[in-house]
């Protein structure tokens, strides 16, 4: 049990949170500097889940659903609700409960199981529409390219999925599937916005609609049956699709020299979404946009035509010197409203070597719990790979799910604040609504159109004013309660209710800080933070991440840091805390916070990974990890810091965008000189195997597939693992270091210089 729980921080409920034992005021956790905030792995699969065959028993006044924590009598059959105390009657099919007969959902470890709930509707659920969208303004090789990914997925789909497919370039082309021998086309122009309404009505889906009708064994039940001609099973369409993707050109039109094609990017996406509007409410649906280059032309334009006129850069958004930025922005809220109301996903694939436009989808991404990949080139293996395990069944499959919902039950002390992550507030308040919002919030319930195993979604809480710790004379309550109940349509149609009610002890914080100390869970805080910067950093104009970081640390280490006043050399800081400045210090200098070094589309697309993941995995794109390889010791975590390289190791830092295997220069000769084919030399061999096979088991679980960097010490592409460490030796220390080390040429402050100023600020009086 304790084993599991180490290697397993997030247990069996997928729960992780700042604090573990909460503060019982709002003044007492504003004293705990670091915000009371929840992870939660909404639908990580697990053995140790059951899923019962009914729905779940709710409370008659306040909705959260039976569990484990409810107090029952077994004689009068009533169970009290923890969150309101309301005294519920079991219904009558729960006569023969008792201690030594319950029902599955009162088993003590049961904190999280699952109902599959029967289907009320005598339809069967539609099946699952996929929706592919290619850019056509691409060069010759990038078309092969992303022609034969697309061919391998379409080989993988489901044959009950249904299929579509429409191309654009300077105009938007749906085609018709539903002729094998003579291909159909409707064609959209792309320079301005098209209602909704002219979109059904071009592709002759204006409702006319003939709804109710009974569904025929093998048709996709649409109310609108001429969907049907743009979506077919793709067991039915295969052939069609193939042929249609042989034929399939480049974009025709003219582009004159100096010029960028013209792109209609936003005008291709809101016919896909036009599209779909047709289908049945509830059907799942994804558009997934191959995207080649940057959107030109009609509404969602980043960028003009004229090459001279390069793509918004940091620079030019933070001097708001991107004229067409809010704009598309706008655009793309617009569109991610629509697509939430209809239940349908986004997924962006970009793969261009300039920008495409990532940040300005961002928000319909991940309103809408999309996936996004970005890369070089369709021929990159972290598009083709990635692409690849979308549609992969079995033990690689991402587990893509549909028409999530997530409602959170609190004890009626917590308010929450919002969530940050994949995901749409649905505007419901209800009492434990906080007045501050930070991200998705206003509400206590979430649309999730797109969801899978690991989305992960952050809750921030707060405290409700009133003095609470003495309400109505009434006992005083040691225990909080939280309930999440998400609910989705899981990948083969059944409709699934997640129930996950976790329980956490109040403590009076004035009095005791020990306990408070001890709950404290520094990496997830880390992770917390992060996220909460960034939003800040996208939402606050003049947001100064680092200083508000800074500030928040100092704070911390003078609030629980042991010391003299005014004298750094006594400071300490208790184990539970000691890991978090250096996390801070990683974020400071990571590319969430050092946002100038990168693109505005990468920056976007470091976040949404960011928000979605979990924590272990969020806090390596924080602080990588770094792991060293030689002859006289077994693989070994090693320093994140420029004293770790040497002549004679390999070093595999994985910083979740990309793992880069790092050889020193000793070892880079001997393979040079092929030591690692001779007989006498199999040690050696092992040693340049064994960095290999670790890294690829990273990148075989991991999606995106990150970029793999295989470099030597002194070589152009050794800066992907330099621009990671800690630069304890810069040009200014040099003659300090030991021969064969390396030197990083800047001048940011080192972990120490770091530690010595916080040291010094914490212990102020
Ligand atoms: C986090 O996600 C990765 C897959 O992306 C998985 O291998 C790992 O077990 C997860 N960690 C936890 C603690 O759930
Ligand atoms: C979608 O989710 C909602 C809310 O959980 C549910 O009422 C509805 O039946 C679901 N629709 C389908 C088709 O699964
Ligand atoms: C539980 O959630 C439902 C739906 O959001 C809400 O109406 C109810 O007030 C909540 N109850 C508590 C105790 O949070
Ligand atoms: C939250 O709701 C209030 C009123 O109900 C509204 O004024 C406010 O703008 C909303 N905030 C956000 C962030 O949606
Ligand atoms: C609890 O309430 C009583 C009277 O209502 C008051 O006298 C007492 O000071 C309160 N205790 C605390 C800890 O606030
Ligand atoms: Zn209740």
């Amino acid at each position: 049990m304790s084993e599991i729980a180490s290697t397993d921080p997030e247990g069996v409920d997928g729960v992780r949170m700042t604090w573990n034992v909460w503060p019982r005021t709002k003044v007492e956790a504003s004293k705990c500097v670091i915000p009371l905030a929840a992870t939660i792995a909404l639908i990580r699969p697990s053995p140790d889940i059951p899923r019962l065959p009914y729905a779940p028993l709710r409370c008659k006044t306040c909705t959260s659903a039976l569990n484990p924590f409810c107090r029952v009598d077994f004689t009068a059959k009533i169970w009290i609700c923890p969150f309101c105390f309301q005294r519920n009657h079991f219904p009558p099919h729960y006569n023969a409960i008792s201690e030594t007969n319950l029902p599955g959902e009162l088993y003590p470890q049961y904190t999280t199981l699952e109902y599959a709930i029967p289907h009320s509707d005598p339809n069967p659920i539609p099946s699952p529409v996929f929706l592919f969208l290619l850019d056509t303004c691409i060069i010759e090789e990038e078309i092969n390219f992303v022609k034969s990914a697309l061919g391998r997925a379409i080989g993988l789909l489901p044959d009950n999925a249904l299929v579509g497919f429409l191309s654009f370039g300077t105009q938007v082309q749906v085609h018709e599937l539903g002729f094998s021998d003579m291909s159909k086309v409707y064609v959209f122009r792309g320079s301005k916005e098209i209602p909704k309404d002219q979109i059904l009505e071009h592709l002759g889906l204006a409702s006319s609609v003939v709804s109710g009708r009974r569904p025929i064994k093998g048709v996709p039940p649409f109310p609108n049956s001429g969907v049907s001609r743009f979506l077919l099973p793709a067991s039915d369409c295969e052939y069609t699709l193939n042929t249609l993707l042989e034929e399939l050109q480049r974009d025709q039109w003219p582009v004159p020299p100096g010029k960028r094609p013209a792109r209609c990017t936003g005008v291709a996406l809101s016919v896909a979404a036009g599209l779909l509007s047709a289908c049945n409410p509830g059907t799942g649906a994804r558009i997934i946009a191959l995207v080649g280059g940057p959107c030109t032309e009609g509404p969602g334009t980043i960028v003009s035509k004229d090459l001279s006129d390069p793509v918004r850069s940091h620079k030019d958004l933070d001097k708001d010197a991107a004229p067409y930025f809010k704009k598309a922005v706008k655009f793309y809220e617009g569109l991610a409203k629509q697509l939430v109301s209809q239940g349908h996903v986004l997924d962006v694939f970009a793969s261009a070597l300039d920008q495409v436009g990532v940040a300005e989808m961002k928000v319909a991404v991940e309103r809408t719990g999309g996936l996004v990949v970005l890369s070089e080139s369709f021929g990159h293996s972290v598009f083709k790979d990635s692409f690849k395990r979308v549609f992969e069944d079995g033990e690689q499959s991402l587990g893509l799910c549909f028409n999530g919902t997530l409602e959170i039950n609190c004890s009626k002390e917590i308010k929450i604040q919002g969530v940050v992550g994949p995901c749409t507030s649905l505007e419901k308040k209800g009492p434990s609504v906080a007045d501050t919002v930070i991200g998705e919030g206003n509400t206590t319930v979430w649309k999730m159109c797109g969801l899978d195993k690991s989305t992960c979604l952050t809750v921030l809480f707060d405290l409700s004013s009133s003095d609470r710790s003495n309400a109505s004379g009434a006992a005083v309550n040691q225990q909080l309660y939280l309930q999440f109940l998400t609910s989705y349509q899981s990948p083969d149609g059944q409709l699934v209710l997640r129930v996950t009610t976790v329980t956490r002890r109040w403590v009076d914080s004035a009095v005791s800080t020990e306990e408070l100390v001890q709950g404290f869970d520094q990496e997830t805080a880390a992770v917390v933070m992060a996220r909460y910067a960034s939003l800040k950093m996208e939402t606050e104009e003049t947001f100064d991440a680092t200083r508000w970081l800074d500030r928040f640390l100092i704070r911390l280490c003078s609030k629980f840091g042991d010391y003299r006043k005014d004298d750094p050399s006594s400071f300490t800081l208790n184990p539970s805390f000691s890991l978090f400045p250096q996390f801070m210090f990683n974020l400071r200098r990571s590319q969430f916070v050092q946002v100038f070094n990168n693109s505005p589309d990468e920056t976007a697309y470091f976040r949404m990974l960011l928000n979605r993941e979990n924590i272990s995995n969020a806090a390596v794109m924080i602080q990588p990890s770094l792991i060293s390889y030689s002859f006289n010791s077994l693989p070994a975590p090693a320093l994140l810091d420029v004293a770790s390289i040497a002549a004679d190791r390999i070093l595999l830092l994985d910083s979740y965008f990309s793992v880069v295997i790092f050889h020193g220069m000793t070892i880079a000769q001997w393979r040079n000189l092929g030591y690692q084919n001779q007989p006498e030399h199999q040690a050696f061999a092992q040693l340049l195997r064994a960095p290999q096979d670790d890294a690829q088991a990273v990148i075989r679980d991991r999606f995106p597939v990150p970029r793999l960097v295989v470099c030597d010490q002194h070589g152009s592409q050794a800066r992907f693992l330099l621009a990671k460490l800690n630069p304890s030796a810069t040009y200014n220390n040099a003659h300090e270091m030991a021969a064969g080390s390396d030197v990083i040429f800047t001048d940011d402050v080192s972990l120490q210089v770091f530690f010595e100023h916080l040291q010094r600020l914490a212990v102020q009086s």
